[in-house]
């Protein structure tokens, strides 16, 4: 069976190692995933449309452009990982700026496209929201697994994941009744080449002994844009090898 036969959906950062992901999946159950990345081609004959979530102008004219040519948006999966240079500092190095800065691009242009697009599910009585939110949304960072190596966790993750899961809840709350649902789905650590000091501390630590591939988090995604999932809203769907469940 097709999960989503027909359905448009756009994915934003669907250029990026998730988001790849779930424009493949969603093409897989037979669905129309508009790619609205700010690597994407501006071409929507290709399903790609250039988009930067940090500009609302920008975000506007991709809903519209979308509505033009579909006539519908039926999911919005909401992917792009924008971030400045120095977002990778450690607590005591993070400024304020720095702070400032990327809760603006990765949480309120979130909100901004969830917003935007809101508007002509309500007029459609139907849609759903998928937020990419994170495990560091939901708990706080074991430091242990940097251990014998650079990497670290910077402070803005926690509150920009945080931010989202909850302001997905208010979403569900707010329009559940014209027939809309928003969820989120919150991946554990993908494996991505990293160091393998830290690939070997996480793996002792997950009870599922891995990492994640973008392939384990896709179909999570489609699912909740899905009718199968058609009373699920406001959840957070953990797709993490068990990293919360110890
Ligand atoms: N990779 C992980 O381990 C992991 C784990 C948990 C959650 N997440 C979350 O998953 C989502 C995707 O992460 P990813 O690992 O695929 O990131 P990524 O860096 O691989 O991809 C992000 C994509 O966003 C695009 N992008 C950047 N700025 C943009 C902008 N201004 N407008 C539009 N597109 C823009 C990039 O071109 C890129 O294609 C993020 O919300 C991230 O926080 C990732």
């Amino acid at each position: 069976m097709l999960r989503l036969k027909d359905k448009i959906i756009i994915v934003t950062g669907g250029k990026g190692l998730l988001g790849a992901a779930f424009v493949k999946d969603i093409i897989k159950e037979g669905g129309i995933a508009i790619n609205a990345d700010i690597s994407s081609e501006n071409d929507l004959n290709k399903f790609e449309i250039k988009t930067d979530i940090t500009s609302d102008d920008s975000i506007l004219k991709t809903v519209e452009s979308v509505l033009n040519t579909f006539g519908r948006i039926d999911g919005l999966v909401n992917s792009a990982y924008p971030r400045t240079s120095d977002w990778g500092n450690s607590f005591e190095d993070f400024s304020p700026d720095c702070w400032r800065k990327n809760l603006d691009m990765q949480l309120t242009s979130y909100f901004v496209f969830c917003q935007t697009v809101l508007k002509h599910m309500k007029k459609q009585q139907s849609g759903s929201i998928v937020n990419i939110a994170s495990i560091y949304g939901a708990v706080g960072p074991d430091f242990s697994i940097y251990k014998g190596t650079q990497m670290t966790n910077g402070p803005g993750y926690s509150a920009i994941k945080g931010g989202l899961i909850n302001f997905t809840r208010y979403l569900a709350s707010c329009f559940g009744k014209y027939g809309i649902r928003a969820n989120c789905v919150s991946p554990g650590g993908i494996f991505d080449n990293q160091n393998p000091v830290f690939v070997k501390n996480y793996e002792e630590k997950v009870p599922l002994n891995r990492m994640g591939t973008p392939d384990d988090v896709a179909p999570a995604v489609s699912f909740l844009l899905s009718d199968e999932a058609r009373y699920i809203t406001g959840h957070n769907l953990m797709v993490d090898g068990g990293w919360t469940a110890i």
